[in-house]
C-alpha cells in the first residue's frame, strides 16, 4: 500500500514540473504565464515562443503523463485503479504545481499521456475527434474540450473497467474541461485565438 501511495505523491511533483514555463524561460527569459493565452501549456508555448519548444513542451507534457501511469503500472503488476489514481495525480500536478504556487495548465497533454498508458484505444479515437475539430475550426482548445469530455465515454465504450476507473477517467476529462473556463468563454464571444502551426517564428 505504501509504494503506490509514494508513487501517487512522485506523479504529483513530476506533473507539476512545468516544462513549457522552463523552456520558455531558458529560450527567452520570458515568463510564459504573462504572454498569450497565460498558459504554460504546448498550444500557448508554440504561440508565443515558437513551434520547436512548442513541441519540445508537448512532447515532455505528455512524457510526464505517460511515465507516472507506467511507473504505477510496474510497481502494482498493472492495477487498472491505481494507474487510474496516477492519471489523477498527475493531471493535479500539472494544473497545481508546487513549483509555480500551485498556477498550473490545463493538464491536456499530461492527461492524453496518462491515457496512452492507461487506455490507448480511447486516446485514438479522441485524438481522431481532435484533429477533426482542430482541422475544421482551427480551435485547439475547442479539440481540448470535445476530447477530454468524450474521452471517458470511450473509456467505458471500449473497456467496461471497474468503477474506480470510471469515476477518475471522468473526473480528469470534467477537470479537464473545466480549466478551460476561459477558453469557454472565448470561444462563446468569438474572440478564442485561432490556432496557427508556424506560431511564432
Ligand atoms: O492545451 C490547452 C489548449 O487546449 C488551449 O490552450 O493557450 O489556447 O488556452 P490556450
Amino acid at each position: 500500500m505504501t509504494t503506490p501511495l509514494l508513487i501517487l505523491l512522485a506523479a504529483y511533483l513530476l506533473g507539476g514540473v512545468p516544462f513549457g514555463y522552463i523552456l520558455v524561460r531558458l529560450k527567452t527569459g520570458q515568463d510564459v504565464r504573462s504572454m498569450g493565452s497565460g498558459n504554460i501549456g504546448a498550444t500557448n508555448v508554440l504561440r508565443t515562443s515558437g513551434r520547436g519548444i512548442g513541441i519540445l513542451t508537448l512532447l515532455l507534457d505528455i512524457g510526464k503523463g505517460w511515465l507516472s501511469v507506467w511507473i504505477m503500472s510496474h510497481f502494482t503488476n498493472g492495477d487498472l485503479s491505481w494507474m487510474a489514481a496516477a492519471a489523477v495525480a498527475v493531471v493535479l500536478g500539472h494544473a497545481f504545481p508546487i513549483f509555480l504556487k500551485f498556477q498550473g495548465g490545463k493538464a491536456v497533454a499530461s492527461f492524453a499521456g496518462a491515457a496512452l498508458a492507461l487506455a490507448p484505444a480511447a486516446l485514438l479515437g479522441v485524438i481522431i475527434v481532435f484533429v477533426l475539430v482542430v482541422a475544421v475550426t482551427r480551435f485547439i482548445s475547442l479539440g481540448s474540450i470535445l476530447g477530454a469530455a468524450l474521452f471517458p465515454l470511450g473509456v467505458w465504450l471500449i473497456y467496461h473497467p471497474e468503477w474506480p476507473v470510471m469515476l477518475a477517467v471522468t473526473f480528469c476529462g470534467a477537470f479537464v474541461v473545466w480549466r478551460h473556463k476561459s477558453n469557454i468563454q472565448r470561444l462563446r464571444a468569438g474572440t478564442e485565438n485561432v490556432f496557427r502551426f508556424g506560431g511564432k517564428k
